[in-house]
């Protein structure tokens, strides 16, 4: 499923990047000075632009849609970008050893997609291609989608403009293997934007990482980060 292109999305999901995590989650990862790191489903590379700020030495990003990735990105010849699923992506670096990235990696982060993609064996996959004692943070939502059809409406205002956009969220859970997340996410002006991902419980979360993962929880109302650190290789 294509996914939207940086403009639209920073104004259609305005309401999330507001609730911006970025701070907290690179804090959770301790100094990042001379840090290998990987930024997945990288989007317009929030994170990755506050982590060079912090002095990581060179950045991986990922993300399946080109359009969302910005085109102010603070390129420099440290960072690289993969257009290209997590799964691919991955599965490319355990297949070489070295793979797209010639490093291991020291520090992952997953804001706002972990939802996407997460499996045991894509846990696994990560886990090899990073640094013994290497981190690995993301967030997600804690509170399960009912069944039934839920609307939200709202208002915001408009960056440097006193009038408001409106908006429309319609989120419903559909009961199944994986009990999809189905969301239509709706602002004036622009075209509906319709989502699905996986519902994942703190259960089944842990049930993909612990092999390899030992995992910290840290619960702030409706959002979960989760602190990762790689297991050492029995
Ligand atoms: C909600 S956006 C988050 C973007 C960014 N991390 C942020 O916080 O602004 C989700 C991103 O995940 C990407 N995505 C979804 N499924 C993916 C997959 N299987 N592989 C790679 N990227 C994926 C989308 O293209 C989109 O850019």
């Amino acid at each position: 499923m294509n996914y939207l292109d940086l403009e639209t999305y920073e104004k259609l999901y305005r309401r999330f990047i507001l609730g911006d995590r970025s701070e907290q989650m690179l804090d959770l990862a301790g100094d990042l000075t001379g840090k290998v790191f990987l930024d997945i489903c990288c989007g317009g590379g929030r994170l990755t632009n506050m982590a060079m700020d912090r002095k990581t030495r060179r950045n991986i990003m990922i993300d399946s849609e080109a359009r969302m990735i910005s085109k102010v990105l603070k390129h420099n010849a440290w960072t690289e970008v993969f257009i290209m699923t997590v799964e691919d992506a991955l599965r490319e670096m355990v297949k070489t050893k070295k793979g797209v990235v010639d490093e291991m990696i020291d520090v992952a982060m997953c804001q706002q997609g972990i939802n996407y993609w997460l499996t045991q064996a894509k846990a696994g996959n990560l886990s090899r291609v990073m640094s013994d004692g290497g981190v690995f943070i993301f967030n997600t939502f804690n509170k399960k989608p009912d069944e039934r059809t839920k609307i939200r409406e709202y208002s915001l205002e408009r960056p440097f403009s006193l009038k408001d956009d409106h908006y429309v969220e319609v989120t419903w859970r559909i009961i199944g293997k994986w009990d999809d997340i189905q969301h239509v996410q709706i602002c004036q002006g622009e075209e509906p934007h319709f989502t699905k991902f996986k519902w994942m419980s703190d259960e089944y979360i842990r049930y993909c990482l612990e092999t390899y993962f030992d995992v910290e929880l840290i619960k702030e109302k409706a959002t979960s980060i989760y602190k990762c650190i790689k297991k050492e290789r029995q």
